[in-house]
């Protein structure tokens, strides 16, 4: 796994299951990107697909709880779906904060894509946009046959 800081963004996580995720997300007072850290590290040990946490020197210290909790599903479900679906190679999850003030988070594989317009959408992709509304955010999925899939969510802090 790789881990690396970068600078402001512009704008813009079976065999994928965690099964210390209980243990995780409940750690009291533990770090948000410890945690990803985890998620990733665990994905990409369990699945084999080199996977890289990138978070921006715009992530804030601390993230409020409540959007953490959902971030954290978000990730472990497109991760999940990019071990599913995509036949990637390489994934990539990604933190940072945009100009408006909003946190982003974008997870990237660079898989088979899909053709939205003749996919059902699963109980997975609810899930996560539900959670992002719930979060006051949204989220939104680029994708397209033979370019790999990107999962983009924006929260307010
Ligand atoms: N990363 C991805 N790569 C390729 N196809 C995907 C990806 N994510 C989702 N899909 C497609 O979208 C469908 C719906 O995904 P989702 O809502 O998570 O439901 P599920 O994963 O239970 O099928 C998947 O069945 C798959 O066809
Ligand atoms: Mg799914």
């Amino acid at each position: 796994m790789a881990i690396a800081a970068q600078g402001t963004e512009q704008d813009t996580v079976d065999a994928a299951v965690d099964p210390d995720d209980a243990r995780a997300i409940t750690s009291d007072g533990a770090d948000f990107c410890d945690l990803m850290s985890d998620l990733v590290g665990g994905f990409e040990r369990r699945t084999g697909i080199r996977t890289a946490l990138v978070v921006s020197r715009s992530w804030p210290a601390a993230a409020p709880p409540g959007i953490t909790v959902n971030l954290y599903r978000i990730a472990r479900e497109a991760l999940q779906n990019a071990a599913r679906h995509s036949r990637a190679k390489h994934v990539s999850v990604k933190l940072g904060s945009l100009a408006s003030g909003k946190l982003s988070m974008t997870v990237t594989d660079y898989g088979c894509g899909f053709d939205r317009s003749a996919t059902t959408v699963g109980m997975g992709t609810i899930e996560m946009t539900e959670r992002a509304v719930l979060m006051g955010g949204d989220l939104w999925i680029d994708t397209f046959p033979g370019f790999g899939t990107s999962v983009h969510v924006r929260v307010p802090r």
